[in-house]
């Protein structure tokens, strides 16, 4: 029978220089999108995809996502003695959404060694893997979407999406062509993780979501470092295509960079448009202002 994906990784272990100084003592995936720390939003993209289990792999100094995901007992019961109902219930929330495990990454290795991390929990089944600081707004999730692509071609599936010009070498870029039955699928014959603009295969870069056979774990165990002296995934992955199909899939929805400075502003301008308490007040002020 067919196993189901029940588990996703999400890999919390970087430094977060991109965002420094804010990521100096705060984690980065800790950092707000209007009031949501981003790790959040990643987590609750799993729970309405499916999964199960969220396995976190953090790293020093990132104690603060674990106290998030916590209950905390003074917060809590100061909010019910001053009869603050509905932000008891928020924080209650968090601290019961999810069936989480941490583990920690002791060096930064790189990302292939991050996911190499989560083997024995996640153990011999399917399993997704989310890059928090890649928030993507969807109807439908978008590890969803990609879990449903996974059933259909059993196959491990990647997100991506189409970057021009020199922006390109941010990210792992896929090789392959669309397949003749859905333009959203690319069938993916190699991958090069952060090339120059000139060796870039494609035009379809990955983005942080997923979906990957537990084969990726024998494999990542003897991925040599790649580019930037780190372990890749995207290395790991390449050697799985060998022995598997792997599939590119171009989700429906917007992807924000969260991890960067300039794309945590953008998102958090659309979606503070989005919230219906001050989503109109916001528009205005920004209408107002001299553009
Ligand atoms: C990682 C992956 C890269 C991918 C990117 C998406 O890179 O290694 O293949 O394109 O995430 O966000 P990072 O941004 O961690 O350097």
């Amino acid at each position: 029978m067919k196993k189901k994906v029940r588990t996703a990784v999400f890999p919390a272990a970087g430094l977060g220089t991109r965002f420094l100084p804010a990521t100096k003592v705060i984690p980065k995936e800790m950092l707000a999108l209007v009031d949501k720390p981003i790790i959040q939003y990643g987590v609750e993209e799993a729970i309405e995809s499916g999964i199960e289990h969220v396995i976190i792999i953090t790293g020093r100094g990132k104690g603060a996502m674990e106290d998030h995901f916590d209950h905390s007992f003074e917060l809590d019961a100061t909010l019910e003695r001053r009869g603050k109902t509905e932000l008891l219930e928020v924080s209650r929330h968090v601290a019961t959404m999810a069936r989480i495990s941490y583990v920690r990454q002791k060096e930064p290795l790189g990302l292939g060694h991050a996911v190499l991390c989560a083997k024995e929990l996640v153990g011999d089944e399917p399993f997704a893997v989310i890059l928090p600081d890649d928030v993507i707004d969807a109807e439908v999730p978008c590890l969803k979407q990609m879990i449903d692509v996974f059933n259909e071609r059993e196959g491990s599936v990647i997100a991506t999406q189409t970057v021009e010009g020199p922006a390109i070498s941010a990210y792992g870029v896929l090789a392959g062509s669309p397949d003749p039955k859905n333009p959203r699928i690319f069938n993916c014959t190699g991958m090069v993780e952060k090339p120059k603009l000139e060796d870039a295969p494609s035009k379809q870069a990955i983005i942080g979501r997923y979906v990957l056979t537990p084969r990726i774990f024998e494999l990542l165990e003897t991925t040599t470092p790649g580019a930037g002296g780190e372990i890749q995934l995207t290395d790991g992955i390449k050697a799985l295509l060998k022995e598997e199909k792997v599939y590119g899939y171009t989700f429906e929805g917007k992807r924000f960079d969260a991890g960067d400075k300039f794309g945590m502003l953008q998102a958090t301008v659309e979606f503070a448009l989005k919230r219906p308490e001050f989503g109109e007040k916001f528009r205005e002020y920004l209408k107002s202002l001299p553009l």
